[in-house]
């Protein structure tokens, strides 16, 4: 097939390249011009695994193209992907300016070179119920068909996932859209669900509204977890046996970030509202996660009481491993966080410290992990890369002014470090002093 992709961020790059390695014939158009010229080189505009190596020999094979022109993607295809972003806007609503204008854009184009007799056009981008209701009034004179399918990717492992998602939604009006995409995504050994283009909407929302969910939720627990001395991994990993909870996002931290979560669930809260409901959970979701950070920091400081002055090393600056994103990164509101309290901070990230720079002027950059650690007062996990989780513990210590380590993703060995002499604090697991060697607390 002859598949257009608008909007090349994460979703539009990974919807090409899947639909490119199962050999449709795919263009991908974006607005801007130095995004698409990179492209056209072969180069990823930003960091993710696979991609990369996937976007030169797709182009260099004839399976894949870019421009910057809307028509000359529209012109050849019979399916278009609209892959743009929705970002939150100032009251908390997805804002749909960019989608709407590329539905005008696409009006105007087919009206003076009509679409391809039977074109989709399909949603992947996050949007309120109802937006697909409203875009195929926009495009029901044209005959094009509208449908919704979400995509349930995680930045980090973008393309295995959108290989090989958990399931595929298939919101569809007509028999016709439901069958082009039912014979589209054949290959696609997943389970599939076909629901209204309403249904698959919601879908979405509340699938990324649940995750967070168990996130705050975990994370509200580790509060109480700290006053009952309980560990919250320990509890958490016995919550997480039972097959109907599982142990997937139950990880207490500094709060849950990126570019979906934190919109998404405004979003759905917003959409609520206006339609006469009010989501009492979720917004208690999300006053858990704005203020976790803070109350984070309030645990850490019975470890290091006065940071005015105290060298703090961070590890850590993307929302998570396996990216260079630092969009809502729980990680640079941290740093933040730790600036406002007087420290000097010295930060160190794989792959997003260039993209940092220029948000955190006051911080110093280190080049390696070990150098964050140099006369630090205290080291901070702020995002688990996996190198981080298996330091030299015993340079580590050397290097340190004070051996207090804040684990901010609870990813380190916490028993083995107060064994070997280091002050450990995490998120709802206690403050923990050194162990010597006869088993008691230092
Ligand atoms: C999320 C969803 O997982 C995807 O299914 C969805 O497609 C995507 O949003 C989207 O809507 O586009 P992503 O934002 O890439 O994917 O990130 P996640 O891996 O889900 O992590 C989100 C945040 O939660 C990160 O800051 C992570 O550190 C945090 N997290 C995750 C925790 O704090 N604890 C956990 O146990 C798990």
């Amino acid at each position: 097939m002859n598949i257009g992709v608008i909007g090349l961020g994460y979703v539009g790059m990974a919807t090409s390249l899947a639909f490119a390695l199962h050999r449709h014939q795919v263009i991908g158009v974006d607005r801007q011009r130095d995004k698409v010229e990179l492209l056209i080189q072969g180069k990823l505009p930003f960091f993710e695994r696979d991609m990369q190596e996937h976007l030169i020999s797709l182009q260099s094979d004839g399976f894949l193209s870019f421009t910057d022109k809307l028509s000359a993607c529209v012109c050849q295809s019979d399916i278009l992907f609209l892959c743009v972003g929705t970002p939150t806007s100032p009251d908390g609503n997805a804002d749909l300016q960019d989608l709407f204008r590329v539905v005008q854009d696409l009006q105007e184009i087919w009206d003076s070179c009509p679409p391809l007799n039977g074109c989709l056009l399909v949603i992947k981008s996050t949007v309120p119920v109802g937006t697909a209701d409203i875009v195929q009034e926009m495009l029901s004179r044209y005959g094009v068909s509208v449908a919704s399918n979400p995509e349930f990717l995680r930045e980090g492992c973008a393309l295995s996932d959108a290989l090989l998602p958990s399931r595929i939604v298939i919101g569809t009006y007509d028999s016709h859209s439901r069958s082009i995409l039912e014979t589209l995504y054949l290959p696609f050994q997943v389970p599939k669900v076909h629901t209204s283009p309403r249904e698959a909407e919601l879908i979405k929302y509340a699938s990324n509204a649940f995750l967070a969910t168990k996130i705050s939720f975990v994370n509200e627990l580790a509060r109480l977890s700290e006053r009952l001395g309980t560990d919250i991994v320990t509890v958490a990993e016995g919550m997480g046996m039972d097959p109907r909870i599982g142990q997937s996002y139950l990880g207490a931290g500094i709060g849950y970030g990126g570019s979906c979560f934190p919109k998404d669930v405004q979003a759905i809260i917003r959409q609520a509202e206006a339609s006469g409901e009010r989501l009492g959970i979720l917004e208690r979701v999300a006053d858990v996660n704005e203020s976790q950070i803070e109350w984070v920091i309030r645990q850490w400081k019975r470890l290091i009481p006065d940071l005015r002055g105290k060298r703090v090393g961070v590890l850590g600056l993307a929302f998570k491993p396996g990216t260079d994103d630092l969009r809502a990164s729980p990680a640079l509101a941290l740093v933040e966080a730790f600036l406002r309290e007087g420290a000097d901070v010295t930060a160190f990230d794989p792959l997003a410290m260039e993209a940092a720079r220029s948000i955190l002027p006051e911080v110093r950059f280190a080049r390696q992990a070990i150098d964050v650690c140099e006369g630090a007062h205290a080291v901070v996990l702020a995002t688990e890369w996996e190198p981080f989780l298996h330091l030299d513990w015993q340079t580590v210590k050397k290097v340190m002014a004070s051996p207090v380590l804040l684990d901010g993703r609870n990813a380190w060995p916490k028993q083995e470090l107060l064994r070997l002499g280091f002050r450990y604090a995490g998120v709802g697991r206690g403050v923990g002093q050194p162990i010597d060697e006869t088993g008691k607390m230092g």
